[in-house]
């Protein structure tokens, strides 16, 4: 299990070593008259001036949000930033490897890919469940990181949290649970149990539920020893101002956020129920996410079929365990209803 103490040994030597960046505005952030110090344009555009490097009113309102700390908040540009950051803060390329499940986000693999460290896959079982044994057999003194995704992308299942706390326990490696669908399950996420593990990092994003995927923000959970490090590394304005600007008013509005869960909720038990008696679908599988995976006979031919009549959904028939598979995202009522018309036309 990685203590409070190991962090430090797993990061990569040159992050240990490095001098960050220090930017204008992380020498001076008191209010003043005149900012001559960051080479500005001063003519006030709304947009002319940089912006927080630490995102501090955006930090507030998350921890406020989220009931975590702020020194245990990182916000990346996407979440697809916070999970770079952590390949390049604590896997050495050519040298140390992840562990991803499969089939899970395709982005894992990229990236060990584009930072150039060994990726191992593990199987998940045929229920879609986590197979412990398998992951904790991938790993052995080199692994930095065990990325699951809870609810899994394109799975749509919850991870039983016993199997992840026993993976936390065994393993040497840091934990990375995206939750990227957390907002749309009724089933508690891992956030809650972030003092009681160290080596877990949780990966949340605006860009579901909370209707911001354009502003690109990604939020990383984790001990403050962890979350020092990937701000360390960060390019130093990597959240613009009207990303920040516009998060800080929508993340207020807890109100209409949870008004669209309830009702893409509602929206997917009704497309599972007419799914359900459409002769073309052999299984829909459960789903704590917003979008439902569906087995169909022909898949393909029923994915180029929808996308004549304008309609695009994901076809997940080539990776393991998917055969057959779409992937189909809950639209608005209006949408789904289209999607329904149009697949009901459809014999094969
Ligand atoms: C599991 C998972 N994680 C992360 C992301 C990307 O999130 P972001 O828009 O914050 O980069 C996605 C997007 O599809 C996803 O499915």
């Amino acid at each position: 299990m990685v203590t409070k103490t190991s962090i430090q040994n797993l990061l990569r030597r040159n992050v240990v070593q490095l001098s960050p960046y220090s930017s204008a505005r992380d020498e001076f952030s008191d209010k003043a008259d005149i900012l001559l110090d960051a080479n500005e344009n001063p003519f006030d555009s709304g947009t002319n001036r940089y912006p927080d490097p630490h995102q501090r009113a955006l930090k507030n309102a998350v921890a406020g949000l989220k009931m975590v700390n702020t020194e245990n908040i990182f916000i990346g540009n996407g979440s697809d930033e916070v999970l770079d950051l952590l390949f390049r803060a604590f896997c050495e390329p050519r040298l140390d490897n992840v562990v991803v499940i499969t089939p899970s986000y395709g982005m894992y693999e990229v990236l060990a890919n584009v930072n150039d460290v060994q990726c191992r896959r593990a199987g998940l079982n045929d229920d879609f469940s986590l197979n412990t044994d398998n992951i904790l057999g991938k790993t052995d003194k080199n692994t930095k990181l065990i990325l699951l995704c809870s609810p899994n992308n394109p799975t749509g299942n919850t991870f039983d949290p016993d199997a992840i706390k026993l993976l936390l326990e065994r393993t040497e490696a840091l934990v990375v649970l995206d939750e990227a669908y957390i907002d749309f399950s009724k089933k508690p996420g891992f956030l809650g149990k972030l003092n009681q593990y160290p080596g877990l990092v949780i990966v949340q994003t605006l860009s579901k539920a909370w209707g911001m995927a354009g502003l690109r923000l990604g939020l990383g959970f984790a001990h403050k020893e962890i979350i020092n490090v990937l701000d360390r590394i960060k390019p130093p304005y990597n959240v613009n101002i009207l990303s920040q600007q516009q998060a800080l008013i929508r993340i207020k509005d807890t109100q209409e956020t949870q008004r669209q869960i309830k009702l893409l909720c509602h929206e997917k038990q009704k497309m599972r129920e007419t799914l359900q008696l459409l002769p073309l679908v052999r299984k829909v599988f459960p789903s704590d996410a917003n979008f439902l995976l569906v087995e169909m006979n022909n898949a393909t031919t029923i994915y180029s079929r929808l996308l004549e009549k304008g309609i695009v959904v994901r076809n997940r028939s080539g990776i393991l365990h998917c055969a057959g598979c779409l992937r189909i995202t809950i639209g608005t009522p209006e949408e789904n209803l289209r999607l329904m018309t149009e697949l009901k036309k459809i014999t094969i």
